[in-house]
């Protein structure tokens, strides 16, 4: 092995690591000597700033448990969650596109019948989802599950009420033998992502939004179909264009139509105070196998 120079140290880190048996190890670990190397060599730290940037990442990584992530949240704020997302969800044209799943989804949501409120006794504007699940050629999704989670009107999500029992603006629904479905519960809004921690700190020192965009998050599964996790985004939101993580794709942009008191809803019921509907079809992709057998 040469003795290395300033010149020289990325190639003889570069091949040793070469030279491990694990394929997909050599590759990544390559890449990322390769990668973080250039990056160095490109801002040229001095050694305080390298300290202080070990230690940010240290107090990251110190502040995450199985309520808090906020490695995650990094990757959110530097573009790399949705970046991941769409490597991995490359779905043909016309497909509803993915969006990142964010922190606040909880596990077995409460089944809801068609119509049913999910947003019982929570703050906020009632508001309807109205619309079907199909697949690419049209198809309805019949029995298609979709799990819902947002925040209420007040931009709480149930893990940021631990005065509240139980399930909070969440439920599973399915679509129906049409593959139309129809979900009650009220209009979010916008919200912050959480700053108090090492990724606040970070934001604190920009000028760039730490909001998002008002929006519903969604879970649809089907056998036989790719699953898609995205959400609904309020058209006209201030922060629209300026989503923290990055998440706004224009297909997901929807209108939140407001309609005064005395309006019919889409459930068929008189509705004694304003409210809002929101259609949208969603479009699953089929599973290789599932669309050649
Ligand atoms: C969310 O949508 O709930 C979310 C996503 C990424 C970071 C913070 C929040
Ligand atoms: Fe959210």
């Amino acid at each position: 092995m040469p003795y290395v120079t300033e010149k020289t140290l990325t190639d003889i880190v570069r091949e040793r690591w070469t030279n491990i048996p694990d394929a997909r190890l050599r590759q990544v670990m390559t890449a990322l000597v390769k990668h973080v190397h250039a990056f160095v060599r490109e801002i040229e730290p001095t050694q305080a700033e390298w300290a202080t940037a070990i230690d940010f990442l240290t107090r990251t990584g110190q502040m995450c448990d199985d309520k808090r992530q906020e490695f995650i949240l990094l990757s959110d704020v530097l573009g790399v969650s949705m970046l991941v997302d769409a490597i991995n969800h490359r779905r043909q044209s016309g497909a509803t596109p993915s969006t990142v799943e964010g922190p606040f989804h909880v596990a077995d949501a409460p089944p809801m019948s068609n119509g049913a409120n999910m947003a019982v006794n929570a703050p906020g504007i009632p508001c309807f989802v109205v619309g079907k699940v199909s697949g690419l050629k049209g198809e309805p999704v019949a029995g298609a599950t979709l799990d819902l989670w947002q925040t209420d009107g007040d931009g709480l999500y149930e893990a940021q009420r631990p005065d509240i029992e139980g399930p909070w603006m969440r439920g599973l629904y399915r679509a129906q033998d049409d593959g139309a479905y129809l979900i009650r519960t009220v209009a979010p809004i916008a919200y912050t992502i959480p700053m108090d921690g090492t990724i606040g700190e970070l934001m604190n020192r920009t000028d760039m939004s730490h909001m998002r965009p008002a929006h519903i998050h969604f879970a649809l599964s089907a056998p036989g179909y790719h699953g898609l996790v995205t959400h609904l985004f309020q058209s006209g939101d201030k922060w629209i264009n300026d989503d923290a993580v990055y998440g706004v794709k224009e297909p997901l942009i929807v209108d939140f139509k407001k309609l005064p008191a005395g309006s019919k809803a889409p459930s068929g019921e008189i509705m004694n105070e304003p409210f809002c509907v929101v259609h949208y079809d969603f479009v699953l992709e089929r599973k290789a196998q599932a669309a050649a057998a």
